[in-house]
């Protein structure tokens, strides 16, 4: 646990500064929204210092809008572009996605699995945890062996999203998302972030409940590799023996 969202950015700084000392190429799956954005202006602060050099990631996102082209400032690709592959020039032929106005969504949720497979997995995957327990877009009811693939969104994650658009109407209603089984069996490590009093409750179920597809979130259980909770002290209030 964390004090502040200070201490929250220069935790995962660490964290990301460990897999760029481990591997010259780091393979590294970023999520998109409020939770990440301190570690995000940290990191482009700690590439313009020179004190690392983020320039050697490989660098995934978990999930898209559907249907939202790239170019859409409001999509998830602008998003880690203006946060983070831009200020730490990122090459573009670095950055894979999810493309939002594929025209067979299907066959790209197919082509974004052999991406991450092919490459041989992430090195490290950054998730966020929605107030549903969702995991990237995987809603309620999404199971562990899930793979990429188009999904519906709750009308409660449309509403948690609604600041960035113009009215409620204007969220799309669909993404393309990894799924859980992605998530699970191509990350060596992960890191699961969580900022703020409202994430508590949904933090300390998902970490302390039995496993379902309910709270997707709660199949981190079932994760064999590192696993590290970055949370603030807002949102670890109900984890106990802190
Ligand atoms: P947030 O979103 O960081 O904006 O709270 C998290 C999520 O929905 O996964």
């Amino acid at each position: 646990m964390v004090a502040d969202a200070r201490a929250f950015a220069a935790a995962g700084v660490e964290i990301v500064g460990d897999a760029l000392a481990r591997s010259p190429e780091p393979r590294v799956c970023f999520a998109t929204g409020e939770t990440p954005k301190p570690l995000y202006a940290a990191l482009v602060a700690a590439q313009a210092n020179g004190t690392i050099d983020l320039k050697r990631i490989r660098a995934w996102l978990l999930d898209e809008y559907f249907p939202m082209t790239a170019s859409n400032p409001r999509s998830f690709r602008a998003f880690m572009h203006a946060h983070l592959f831009d200020p730490i020039g990122l090459a573009a032929g670095r950055v894979d996605s999810l493309d939002g106005s594929a025209g067979d969504p299907d066959a790209e949720c197919a082509r974004y699995e052999a991406s991450i497979s092919g490459a041989g997995g992430f090195d490290l995957c950054f998730l966020g945890i929605g107030l549903n327990g969702h995991i990237a877009f995987n809603e309620s009811g999404s199971g562990a062996a899930t793979r990429a693939r188009r999904v519906v969104l709750s009308e409660r994650t449309r509403r948690a999203n609604a600041h960035e658009f113009p009215s409620l109407d204007a969220v799309p209603r669909e993404a393309l998302t990894v799924g859980v089984g992605t998530i699970l069996e191509r990350s060596r490590s992960i890191v699961l972030m969580a900022r703020g009093s409202n994430k508590a409750e949904v933090l300390a179920r998902t970490l302390f409940e039995a496993e379902t597809d309910a709270l997707p979130a709660s199949h981190l259980q079932g994760f064999r590799g590192t696993f590290t909770v970055l949370a603030d002290e807002a949102a670890a209030a109900l984890i106990p023996n802190l």
